[in-house]
C-alpha cells in the first residue's frame, strides 16, 4: 500500500483527514512565483523551460507541503504543438489562431509530431518526479477536448463559448474533426507525462457547463471516456481525475460514464449536495469557494470546515472550486490548510 494519500484517496479510501493540493498553486498569487515568471520573460517561455517549471511547481509545495504537485504548464500547449499559434497577451488572457474549417483541420501537424514541441513538457515532469518529497503526489493534466476547441475555435476566452457552439450548428463535420483530432492527441499527450514520471492525470474540461443535453453525452462525456478507455488501457491502475466545471446535474454519473476515478467539483454546487450525488460513486475531489483566498477571516475557516465535514463519510480530496486568483493572500491559503489538517 503506498503512503501517498492522494493515491489512496483516489483508490477509494475514506481517509482521517484529506489529502489537499490546490488548482492553480503554482500562480500569480506568490512572489517566489513572479520572481521566477520575471526571469522567464513571459508565460510561455516559463512554461517551456523545464528548469523554471519545475521550479515554480515546486514553490508551493515547498512553502506549504502540499499533498500533491501539479505539473506547471497549460491547457493550450496542445492546441499550440498541433500547429496554430498562440500567445498570451499581457492582461486579457491567451490568443491562438483559429482553426475553424475543414482545411486549417487538415493542415493541422500529424499527432505524432506533438513531441517535438512539448518536450520541455515532459522533461519538467522528469525534473519534478525526481525532485518531489516522497509523500507528494505529481498530477499531470490536459484540457479535455471541448473546452480546448472552445479556444481554437475562438482564439480566445470567452463567456459563453459561443464561437464553438455557432461552429458545432454550422459545420457538424468539423467541429467533429477537432474534437476527435484533440481526444487522439490528448491520449499521446497524456501518455507521454505518465512515461516521465506523472502519478496520476486530471483533464479540465472547465467549459462543460456550457454544453447541454446530448450536447453534454457527446462531446464533454464521450471524449473524456475515450481519452481514459485509452489511458487505462496502457496505464491498468493509472489514476485519473475529471473536472467537467459547472456541470451541475451532470457531475451525477459522472464518474460511472467515463470511467474517471475521481470526480472534481466546482463551488456552483453545494459539497453536501455533491457528497449526495457524486461521492457516493466515488472519490471527491472539490470544492471550497476560491474567494475565500481572498478574503480570508473566520468566513474562511467555516467554509472549510463545512466542506471538509461534508465529505467526510467517504473519499475526498480537498481542492478549491476553481483556481486561486492572482489577489489571494498566501496567509489565507495557509489558514485552509491549517484548518484542514487541524480542525
Ligand atoms: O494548476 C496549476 O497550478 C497548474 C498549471 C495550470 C495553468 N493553467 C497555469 C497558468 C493549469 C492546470 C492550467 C489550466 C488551464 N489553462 C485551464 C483549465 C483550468 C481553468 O482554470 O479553468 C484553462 C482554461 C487555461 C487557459 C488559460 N491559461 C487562461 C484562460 C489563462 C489566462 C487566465 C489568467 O489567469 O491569467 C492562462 C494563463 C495561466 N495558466 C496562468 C497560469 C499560472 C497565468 C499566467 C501568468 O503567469 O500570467
Amino acid at each position: 500500500m503506498t503512503d501517498k494519500t492522494i493515491l489512496r484517496a483516489l483508490k477509494g479510501e475514506t481517509l482521517p483527514t484529506p489529502p489537499i493540493w490546490m488548482m492553480r498553486q503554482a500562480g500569480r498569487y506568490l512572489p517566489e512565483y513572479r520572481a521566477t515568471r520575471a526571469k522567464a520573460g513571459d508565460f510561455l517561455s516559463l512554461c517551456y523551460t523545464p528548469d523554471l517549471a519545475a521550479e515554480v511547481t515546486l514553490q508551493p509545495i515547498r512553502r506549504y507541503g502540499f499533498d500533491a504537485a501539479i505539473l506547471f504548464a497549460d491547457i493550450l500547449l496542445l492546441p499550440q504543438a498541433l500547429g496554430p499559434k498562440l500567445w498570451f497577451a499581457e492582461g486579457e488572457g491567451p490568443r491562438m489562431e483559429t482553426t475553424t474549417s475543414m482545411d486549417q483541420v487538415r493542415a493541422l501537424r500529424p499527432i505524432d509530431e506533438i513531441h517535438e514541441t512539448l518536450s520541455p513538457v515532459y522533461e519538467t515532469v522528469k525534473i519534478l518526479s525526481r525532485a518531489l518529497p516522497k509523500e507528494t503526489t505529481l498530477i499531470g493534466f490536459a484540457g479535455a477536448p471541448w473546452t480546448v476547441a472552445t479556444y481554437m475555435i475562438a482564439g480566445r476566452g470567452s463567456k459563453d463559448q459561443g464561437a464553438a457552439h455557432a461552429l458545432k450548428a454550422s459545420d457538424r463535420a468539423t467541429f467533429s474533426a477537432i474534437i476527435d483530432i484533440l481526444t487522439d492527441a490528448t491520449v499521446e499527450y497524456l501518455s507521454a507525462q505518465v512515461n516521465a514520471g506523472a502519478e496520476v492525470v486530471k483533464l479540465f474540461d472547465s467549459w462543460a457547463g456550457s454544453l447541454k443535453g446530448q450536447d453534454f453525452t457527446d462531446f464533454a462525456v464521450k471524449p473524456t471516456a475515450r481519452i481514459i478507455a485509452a489511458m487505462k488501457s496502457r496505464y491498468p491502475g493509472l489514476p485519473i481525475i475529471a473536472f467537467p466545471r459547472e456541470a451541475g446535474d451532470g457531475y451525477i454519473g459522472f464518474g460511472a460514464a467515463t470511467g474517471a476515478d475521481c470526480v472534481a467539483v466546482d463551488d456552483s454546487v453545494t459539497a453536501e449536495w455533491a457528497a449526495e450525488h457524486v461521492q457516493k460513486d466515488g472519490c471527491v475531489q472539490g470544492n471550497l469557494a476560491s474567494r475565500h483566498m481572498v478574503t480570508g477571516g473566520d468566513d474562511l475557516i467555516r467554509e472549510t470546515r463545512q466542506v471538509v465535514e461534508a465529505f467526510s463519510h467517504g473519499p475526498h480530496i480537498f481542492n478549491l472550486g476553481h483556481g486561486i486568483t492572482p489577489d489571494a493572500n498566501p496567509d489565507n491559503v495557509q489558514l485552509m490548510i491549517d484548518t484542514v489538517r487541524k480542525g
